[in-house]
């Protein structure tokens, strides 16, 4: 007989509802916005999250490697922070890489990956149940964005959250403020945060790192594109753009634009949009900050630094966080 495994038994799944994503409406939205934007978020359908896979190995994109170096060189001294026993949520949970070098240090009582894609978070969240027969895993399939309720069988114990990858630097600061005092109201005055921000450094190097030589991050921003044509039937030819990715000193961040390469039409159902030669779309912010740029940035949502790791070249950081 040829059936699905049946997940462990110390595998909980919550279906929190996120709010369906009306793709349609928003590709719609930020081509007859002035400038023409797209949300981020879009980029993570089946290919686009390959790709990221993709882009955390290249050479240039030194982020991934220097987290997963920090996790494995101070493991234990960022486990002692946060305390054994807790209740510990990860926010996006993206590849687990991360997250197991931290339960192996971390012994937490629960494991709770936060994720608004459900297929992936289940696979995710059920094979670390799996390796981990002791520890409770409860996937929240939910938009973290959101206030949301946690399962009261866990009330009572200590939180930790543990926020990788820099994907804070993928909001405007303001809404990474709002984001962070959500997360310290969720960790109440005993919990601590862990989180990765990557920091400012020679502008050369976060140019490499968002256009790399083997076209990864490019394929990445394109996808964008294929993604309208597959799921919206849109009339747009990918071929008619390129990536554009900048350091904006001024900002502080990595832009990552879509720009005609001369004169195009897109059409979604009856809605069309013409681009001159040169014309775009703003499809991404990374915001990199200075460790007092962030730390002042967490002081706002309401944290104080307890601790900071950063590796040999100052390139990437880790901040221990409690709610002040
Ligand atoms: C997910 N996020 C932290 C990545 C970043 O570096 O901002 C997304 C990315 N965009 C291009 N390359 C990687």
């Amino acid at each position: 007989m040829n059936r699905a495994a049946a997940p462990p038994s110390n595998f909980h799944f919550h279906d929190l509802q996120p709010p369906p994503d009306d793709f349609r409406a928003a590709v719609i939205a930020g081509l007859r916005s002035q400038p023409r934007s797209l949300s981020p978020k879009y980029f993570y359908d089946a290919r686009g999250s390959t790709l990221f896979d993709a882009i955390t190995a290249l050479p240039e994109y030194y982020l991934t490697r220097t987290e997963i170096g920090l996790l494995r060189r101070y493991g234990d001294e960022m486990a002692t922070l946060l305390g054994r026993d807790t209740v510990l949520l990860e926010f996006g949970s993206g590849s687990d890489v991360k997250v197991r070098l931290l339960l192996d240090a971390l012994r937490p009582h629960a494991y709770l990956p936060l994720d608004i894609s459900a297929t992936h978070l289940r696979r995710a969240a059920a094979a670390i149940a799996a390796d981990h027969a002791r520890l409770q895993v409860h996937a929240l399939c939910v938009d973290y964005t959101c206030p949301f309720p946690l399962p009261a069988t866990l009330d009572g114990h200590r939180r930790a959250a543990f926020f990788p990858g820099s994907s804070i630097g993928n909001f405007e600061p303001q809404q990474a403020c709002r984001l962070l005092r959500g997360i310290a109201d969720l960790l109440g005055p005993h919990g601590n945060l862990l989180i990765g921000v990557d920091l400012k450094k020679a502008h050369a190097e976060l140019h490499a790192a968002y256009n790399d030589a083997a076209g990864v991050t490019a394929a990445f921003n394109l996808n964008l594109l294929h993604r309208m044509r597959a799921e919206l039937d849109a009339q747009v030819d990918p071929a008619g753009f390129r990536h554009h990715a900048f350091y904006n000193a001024e900002a502080g961040r990595i832009e990552m634009h879509l720009l005609a390469t001369d004169r195009q039409q897109v059409r979604i159902g009856d809605e069309g949009f013409v681009f001159g030669a040169g014309d775009g779309i703003h499809t991404e912010n990374a915001y990199k900050y200075s460790l007092d740029e962030f730390g002042a940035l967490a002081a706002r949502a309401g944290l104080r630094t307890r601790r900071v790791w950063c590796d040999d070249g100052e390139r990437y950081s880790v901040h221990c966080l409690q709610p002040a």
